[in-house]
């Protein structure tokens, strides 16, 4: 096993990620713990290695130091960026504050064929040194190396961007590795974990539910859990994997608004309730969404009522739920699927004045309305982890490889005023389209077109334009359809779907959904325009 241990740095969970890529099993501790507790660590003796985070701190603010033990040890250490200067500090060597930040891209020389860069470059100079490009974020740096360890890489506006003490296995870099920007980045930690530390590659994602499922049997005890299901692929993995640590003390409620795709309520009762026999309250509140939402056409207005009411029914089940066991300790913890991404996107928001463009419906804060503590067991899992996490668990592949749905629903996808009628045609035609991309092969990567787009959907304009449908005239509504490829959903482009899809998936909605006469596609990218209409 390898030891992180976390200076700080928004990106330290990165370095797992890169670890766990090589398939080495590693965790992540706060760089406060005591030499005792490094040293207990050691006993089995499973570790490896050890990794030292950056920060987002200078070492002249704060300062946190690697407990002594780390060095102590015997195994090789990887100081990052703040990890570098730690250890330079703690070692004898010397450190210089700056106020001039080095931030972003930037090129290495790789000195003096150290095992870590030895072979690894991405390009060279003429003179024959390895380059490598990579990704800086600092402004301290280290100026003086500590006694025994050599020079290892530079740049110019950082002399020692790397140094290494080869009979110690000690190695610093100034440039993040874990970042995918440091193109070589993957290697060079495969490099560390594999070849320098000698970890071995089996970790695979059925040790991590093991994992997952004694830490879940540990923080929870004998108590009670309640979660949010919707149906989205974070809750449903997050309730898989709580229900396989505590099956019968974890119950999940899963609160249909009426605004979900077709057949969506039934099929995730059909898999929790029905396949894995989980405790699942299904709360039919579509009346009370629509009536909430009658005569309300602006967006945020919508998003804001959804999210209103979606809060409120869910607490007023909880609160039964914690009434109706009295004397038992009752329901003491709420599980959300949160993870990683959200982890980073929360933390970074409250440094950022973000505007908002569109108010995401959470359910931020209901832990502490509810006096119940938050389990959030996928906190440090990346989307496809969390993926692959659910197939491991036994969801259907479909079910875990789903785009993305809006908590609002079909509430932001049915312009204007959202009425049953316009949800029921929204939802077949929504069907129709999912279900071509779905049987549709792109023949040069032979999967299907669902699995080529990012975000495929219908929405529902509430404008009617004539049509002729046998000898009669038609005058019905409009179903826009939108796909997107994108990699983080902050940018996307619209998907260069073939004509021949277009063709059919058109064909189908104007005959099979009788009050639906036209059918466009959306061919704006974000931005200017959003994913999603609304
Ligand atoms: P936009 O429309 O902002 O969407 O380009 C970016 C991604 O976010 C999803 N989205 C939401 N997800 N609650 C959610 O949980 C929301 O209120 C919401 N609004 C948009 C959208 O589907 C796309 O994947």
């Amino acid at each position: 096993k390898i030891l992180i241990l976390d200076f700080g740095s928004q990106v330290t969970q990165l370095i797992a990620r890169r670890v766990r890529e090589a398939h080495v099993y590693c965790e992540v501790h706060p760089c406060d713990v005591s030499s005792e507790w490094v040293r207990a660590y050691a006993a089995d003796g499973r570790l490896k290695g050890i990794i030292l985070s950056g920060s987002h701190a200078s070492v002249y603010e704060v300062d946190d130091r690697a407990p002594d033990a780390v060095f102590e040890l015997g195994v090789p250490v990887l100081g990052i960026c703040y990890g570098m200067q730690t250890m330079a500090q703690q070692l004898g060597g010397k450190v210089q504050g700056s106020n001039v930040r080095e931030f972003g891209y930037a090129e290495v020389r790789a000195r003096g064929h150290t095992a870590l860069l030895k072979d690894i470059a991405d390009f060279h100079t003429p003179e024959g040194h390895g380059m490598l490009k990579v990704w800086m974020s600092h402004g301290d740096k280290v100026v003086e190396l500590p006694p025994g360890f050599k020079l290892m890489a530079s740049t110019d506006a950082c002399p020692i961007a790397g140094m290494a003490d080869e009979t110690r296995r000690f190695y610093g870099v100034q440039f993040h590795p874990e970042v995918t920007h440091t193109v070589q980045g993957r290697a060079i930690l495969e490099r560390f974990v594999l070849d320098i530390c000698g970890a071995t590659p089996d970790w695979i994602m059925r040790d991590h539910i093991e994992e997952a499922v004694q830490a879940i049997r540990a923080q929870v005890g004998d108590e009670e859990v309640l979660l949010g299901l919707s149906g989205g692929v974070d809750s449903s993995v997050a309730a898989a994997l709580i229900h396989r640590a505590i099956g019968e003390q974890l119950t999940c409620v899963f609160v249909d608004h009426g605004l979900l795709r077709l057949n969506e309520a039934d099929m995730v009762m059909d898999m929790f309730a029905g396949k894995l026999h989980a405790k699942v309250i299904r709360v039919d509140a579509s009346d009370l969404f629509l009536r909430e939402l009658a005569g309300v056409t602006d967006p945020e207005a919508k998003r804001k009522i959804i999210g209103r009411l979606f809060v409120d029914v869910f607490k007023a089940e909880a609160e039964k739920l914690k009434a109706a066991r009295p004397g038992s300790k009752g329901i003491q913890w709420l599980a959300q699927g949160t993870i990683y991404p959200d982890v980073i996107e929360s933390g970074g928001a409250k440094s950022k004045k973000a505007v908002t463009i569109k108010s995401h419906h959470n359910v931020g804060g209901l832990p502490e309305q509810l006096g119940l503590k938050l389990l959030e067991p996928l906190r440090d899992l990346f989307k496809d982890e969390v993926r692959e996490l659910g197939v491991a668990l036994g969801l259907p592949h479909d079910m875990v490889y789903r785009h993305p749905f809006p908590g609002p629903g079909l509430g932001v996808r049915i312009l204007g005023e959202v009425k049953k009628e316009y949800a029921d045609l929204l939802r077949r035609a929504d069907a129709i389209f999912i279900e071509e991309l779905r049987s549709t092969i792109e023949p040069h990567s032979g999967k299907p077109w669902y699995d080529l787009v990012s975000q495929a959907f219908a929405v529902f304009l509430p404008v009617k334009s004539v049509g002729v449908m046998g000898d009669g005239r038609t005058y019905d509504y409009v179903v826009a359809l939108r796909a997107v490829q994108t990699s983080d959903f902050m940018t996307a482009d619209w998907a260069e779907l073939p004509y021949s899809l277009l063709k059919r998936v058109s064909s189908r909605i104007i005959n099979e959904v009788r009050g639906i006469n036209r059918v466009t596609y959306d061919v704006s990218s974000k931005p200017p325009a959003t994913i999603e209409w609304e």
